[in-house]
């Protein structure tokens, strides 16, 4: 397939070529691709890239959204047996094939959004059958589906009602991890990450430390939720074990982020949770100027009900006072760095997949500035050199 614009020319789902029209029109004519996209007066973009979502579950929290919008913390709602608890209970007694319908039907509206390649948790299980579960459906929709997923596994989510923190990391070190580590072997299961939320009330630092360390022994990347609702020194934590990201980071200390610039660990942000929860805002601006590698996720969940980066970008400039730039390279290259895919993600450079965007405007920026307005904007998803939604419902700008 062949772009006409500047130009790109894919082939096998590669990029081959970048570059001036008449340049690679001499190394690919026309005539020798099976497909030719005429860009002409549009804008093309890496596809986007979300580095942090919690998409296989059943059961909503719009009920929740009420209380919290009454006055309930988030942690008022998880201690009073709401939040991640209430999810885990539905997503226990739901079959695999509701949860793959549902991931499915999640998934193909980030794909129509703009995202490309997505970073997928389990964690709504918080014991062996429903962790695999989990993970075993993020496997058939990676398998199944156009969109690229790099699959985590958050055991360590929440300490499971009735059991102390001392017995959940006991049965993830000796009981769920041992058996990951078999169906990945076995090739049943291809898991990316490890990550544990490691907050005040649910995974200390010491127990956050020894789970991380135990999926890295296994070949995992570590990719964690830290620092988000009290300062834990989750990210010194994680530059100290090469975590190659930590997530939300509202309440990172000044040392921290010394650690993850030095670590090269990066920040993944999530604008969508600060918003809702009405958080303080990450330290984006710090981050960026002591060089720590930004990133950003939709952190969609029941409680953050967001499938578009383009909406996570335009809350990231506002609300964290990032420039437009800054929101799409930390939702392009640096959020594939976040889950070690920028070799081959995240930029449109020979030998990358063919994952982009072509936008119906003549600034790519309109797909930032007009808040909510991906659908009237994109016109097309490729991934890996093939159209994989088509909207000609778009209207020029
Ligand atoms: O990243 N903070 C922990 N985990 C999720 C929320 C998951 C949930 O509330 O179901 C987050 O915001
Ligand atoms: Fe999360």
């Amino acid at each position: 397939m062949a772009l006409l614009w500047k130009r790109i020319a894919f082939r096998d789902g590669l990029i081959k070529a970048v570059g001036p029209a008449e340049t690679i029109s001499a190394q690919y004519p026309e005539s020798s691709c099976d497909h030719v996209i005429d860009a002409t007066d549009m804008c093309v973009l890496p596809g986007l890239v979300d580095a942090h979502t919690h998409p296989v579950w059943a059961g909503d929290r719009v009920h929740e959204f009420a209380m919290k919008l009454a006055g309930a913390s988030y942690m008022d709602v998880h201690r009073a047996g709401g939040g991640i608890h209430f999810t885990v209970e539905h997503t226990r007694a739901a079959a695999a094939s509701e949860l793959l319908d549902a991931l499915t039907r999640r998934l193909q509206r980030m794909l129509r959004a703009g995202t490309t390649l997505v970073e997928c948790k389990s964690g709504y299980g918080l014991e062996l059958q429903t962790e695999v579960k989990m993970l075993e459906v993020i496997e058939a929709a990676r398998r199944s589906l156009p969109i690229n997923i790099s699959s985590t596994y958050c055991g360590a989510h929440a300490v499971p009602k009735g059991r102390t923190e001392a017995e959940a990391t006991a049965d993830i070190l000796q009981v769920q991890l041992p058996r990951l580590k078999e169906l990945m072997s076995a090739g049943t299961l291809q898991v990316d990450n490890i990550d544990v939320f490691c907050e005040r009330g649910v995974f200390g630092l010491s127990s956050t430390h020894r789970i991380l360390q135990a999926g890295r022994d296994m070949g995992l990347n570590i990719n964690f939720h830290g620092d988000e609702l009290h300062p834990m020194n989750s990210a010194q934590l994680g530059a100290e074990l090469g975590a190659l990201a930590i997530s939300h980071l509202e309440e990172v200390t000044d040392e921290g982020i010394v650690a993850m610039a030095t670590a090269k660990t990066a920040a993944i942000l999530l604008p969508t949770t600060a918003y809702i929860l009405r958080l303080p805002q990450p330290r984006a601006r710090d981050m960026l100027d002591a060089g720590v590698i930004v990133a950003l996720g939709s952190d969609f969940n029941p409680n953050a009900f967001c499938c578009s980066m383009p909406i996570v970008m335009h809350l990231a400039c506002v609300n964290m006072r990032m420039s437009m730039s800054e929101a799409l390279a930390a939702a392009t290259i640096n959020a594939a760095y976040a889950l070690g895919r920028a070799h081959t993600h995240g930029s449109l450079e020979v030998n990358k997949h063919g994952d982009l965007l072509v936008l119906n405007c003549c600034r790519w920026e309109h797909l930032i500035y007009q808040l909510g307005g991906h659908q009237e904007i994109l016109r097309y998803v490729v991934i890996k050199g093939n159209i994989v939604h088509d909207n000609d419902k778009t209207m020029e700008m």
